[in-house]
């Protein structure tokens, strides 16, 4: 929705200007949480999930210490249906699996600060190669943050995008940074079915639709054509990278 008037304008311009004070007023300390996933990302994740609130179910894989999964989490509180069973399914190893900084356990540190959304968050512990998931059915809303080569990115998209119920969101962490996942977002483009909601620094969301193919059809050239590209552009997603505006109201 666009701001209609002056005041919508500038409670929109003000969210912008000040991301972290917004987000310090939706998860207090936890907005502090180490993590690579920067404010404007986690607002722009915030955005997303509170306007896809369908079943009230979303799945995170790659939580590392909660920064994310309690943006996820506060979403669900402020705007699910609270006669409704409401839940973060979070995958991770707790193990720093692929993380720079080398293997460590996270677990504590992720329950610590997780633990003011302990009615919401679920923590899935394992590979998410083979974990067993606790629900059954779809979700609004999976978040992808784990093995960034393309190997494990692949293998977590081809498993869990498929949950995504039509309409709803998948939304991908670092596809501007790791080659693996940029090249697993192109695929998945060019497949149909995705098409980008929106992108903001290194996080991208794509809006599962069954029908979108068909309206562009051609796939990845037609992609590139209809965003005003050269066909050999490799950079072709920067066109959507975008600020994100809303007018939620908090
Ligand atoms: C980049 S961090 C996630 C950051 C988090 N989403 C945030 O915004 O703060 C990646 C996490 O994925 C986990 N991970 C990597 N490979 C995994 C795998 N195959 N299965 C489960 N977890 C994995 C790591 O343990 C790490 O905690």
């Amino acid at each position: 929705m666009r701001p209609q008037n002056w005041k919508q304008r500038i409670a929109v311009g003000l969210k912008a200007a000040f991301p972290e004070r917004r987000m310090r007023r939706l998860v207090g300390t936890a907005v502090d949480v180490a993590t690579q996933t920067t404010l404007q990302e986690r607002i722009c994740l915030y955005e997303e999930a509170c306007w896809n609130i369908r079943l009230g179910r979303f799945l995170e894989v790659g939580s590392y210490l909660g920064a994310s999964s309690v943006v996820l989490a506060e979403a669900l509180r402020r705007w699910g249906n609270p006669d409704q069973q409401q839940h973060v399914y979070c995958v991770d190893t707790w193990e720093n699996d692929t993380m720079t900084e080398g293997q460590r356990s996270t677990r504590d540190e992720f329950m610590k600060n997780t633990r003011r959304w302990s009615d919401i968050i679920v923590p899935v512990v394992g590979n998410s190669r083979d974990v067993s998931l606790p629900f059954e059915g779809e979700c609004d809303v999976v978040f992808i943050d784990g093995d960034h080569s393309y190997a494990g990115c692949q293998r977590d998209v081809e498993r869990f995008a498929p949950l995504v119920r039509d309409g709803g969101r998948l939304i991908l962490h670092d596809h501007a940074y790791y080659h693996g996942v940029t090249t697993v977002l192109g695929e998945l483009l060019a497949a149909g079915q995705w098409h980008v909601s929106i992108s903001v620094e290194n996080l991208i969301s794509l809006r599962k639709d069954p029908h979108w193919s068909h309206r562009v059809p051609g796939r990845m050239d037609n992609y590139r054509e209809a965003a005003g590209l050269p066909p050999d552009s490799s950079c072709w997603i920067d066109r959507f990278h975008a600020p994100s505006v809303s007018t939620l109201p908090s």
